[in-house]
């Protein structure tokens, strides 16, 4: 097979990415390791920006996040006995943002391109890419077990952290600056109507704990572990107890509970591979950077990625300028390390540190308060998340 631009990876950047290139009239090929089904079921981000909305409504794809999604008009920072809401519209002159399940946004991706184009292929997983200093690069593949090839002109890495474009850069040509993190999330989707319209993000003395939710019948909950925690080993009734007595920290409020149906502990990570370019291959979304979730920032940059990208090989198809293809690396790293320096600041503030010492967490409320308090503070939180 031949193609134009070829894409490993079938998540939100590589499937926003053929839908957007197919739109233009380029020819492309997604290539994804798994099945249909397990794509569809990985249950990861569901704070949508005001660039993401717009990115899937432009290509078509967002009429079922225009009726399903829930639009929010700001958080809750809830910590030391206060309560306190961003108001993201009065903050960003009218941004706001949508919750609608990443596993929704896939599936709807997915539907539209098994529909219309371009070719998706499941099960087919990436071996591979070699050729990318040349003119004519060659994805290797597996199809049925047997070793396949796709050649093209352009190959971009959707791949996710776990890939394998990123290791086609060379050794020599390539920077991965990483961060461990000394907690993760233990992360709980649960059939109970959320607690509250928006979401809650809490610090307190047992730690971090996030108030989401994915409907109004389905809430999204999440508190800080330590690293290593089993999931299994908590019962339901134990991980109610300990997201009530970090979230019920104002007047009566308190949280519903229900049946928890799925369960995870998440470790988190920041990472960035620099350049998010070589020679003729793209990195875009998980493949180049990973953000700590507490920003909701993942899924955002990894939108922004493709949106950027698809314009700059439009520019280059349509009226030969490559200006924008040879700036992508630098103009999204830009983005990225923005985006990794809030994750990062709301991380540290949000979460305590194994042995944390009282200073420390004075210092983090010191900063919530200021948050809390400031019009200038919140106006600089409101637009990192609303984008
Ligand atoms: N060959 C083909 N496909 C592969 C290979 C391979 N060798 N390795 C991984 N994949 C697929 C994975 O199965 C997955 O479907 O690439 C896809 C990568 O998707 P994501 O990990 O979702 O990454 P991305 O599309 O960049 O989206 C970023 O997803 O992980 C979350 O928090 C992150 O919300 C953010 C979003
Ligand atoms: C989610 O709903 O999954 C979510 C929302 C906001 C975050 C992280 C996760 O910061």
């Amino acid at each position: 097979m031949h193609t134009t631009v070829a894409i490993v990876g079938a998540g939100p950047a590589g499937l926003l990415l053929a839908r957007l290139l197919h739109a233009r009239g380029v020819d492309c090929v997604v290539l994804e390791s798994r099945d249909r089904g397990h794509v569809e079921r990985r249950q990861r981000a569901g704070m949508l920006e005001q660039g993401t909305v717009d990115a899937l409504r432009d290509c078509g794809a967002g009429a079922r996040m225009d009726r399903e999604g829930l639009v929010h008009d700001g958080i809750e920072l809830r910590f030391d006995g206060r309560s306190h809401r961003v108001d993201f519209p009065a903050l960003t002159g009218g941004r706001r943002v949508m919750i609608y399940a990443q596993t929704e946004l896939v599936k709807d991706l997915i539907a539209l391109q098994l529909d219309s184009g371009p070719p998706l292929l499941f099960e087919a997983p990436v071996t591979g890419v070699t050729g990318v200093d040349g003119g004519r690069p060659t994805v290797h593949y597996q199809r049925n077990g047997e070793p396949a090839t796709l050649t093209c002109d352009y190959v971009v890495g959707c791949d996710g952290y776990h890939g394998v474009t990123r290791t086609a850069l060379p050794a020599g040509a390539r920077h991965t600056f990483e961060r461990g993190h000394p907690y993760s999330w233990f992360a709980i989707l649960a059939d109970v109507a959320p607690s509250c319209d928006e979401l809650v993000y809490a610090h307190s003395p047992r730690g971090f704990a996030l108030h989401s939710m994915r409907s109004p019948r389905v809430s999204r909950l999440y508190f800080q572990v330590p690293n290593g925690t089993d999931p299994a080993a908590w019962s339901d009734a134990e991980i109610w107890a300990e997201l009530a007595a970090r979230l019920e920290t104002i007047g009566d409020w308190r949280l519903r509970t229900g049946p928890i149906t799925a369960r995870a502990v998440l470790p988190m990570r920041s990472s960035v591979t620099e350049p998010m370019r070589h020679g003729r291959l793209f990195l875009a979304g998980d493949a180049a950077h990973i953000v700590p979730p507490t920003g909701a920032k993942g899924l955002n940059l990894a939108v922004a990625d493709v949106v950027e990208l698809a314009g700059a090989f439009d520019r280059l198809f349509a009226d030969g300028s490559p200006e924008s293809l040879d700036a992508y690396s630098d103009t999204r790293l830009r983005a990225v390390w923005r985006a990794e320096h809030f994750s990062a600041l709301m991380t540290s503030t949000l979460h305590l540190a194994p042995d944390q010492d009282p200073f420390t967490t004075r210092l983090q409320l010191a900063q919530l308060h200021r948050l809390a308090d400031s019009p200038h503070a919140a106006a600089e939180l409101a637009a990192n998340y609303a984008g």
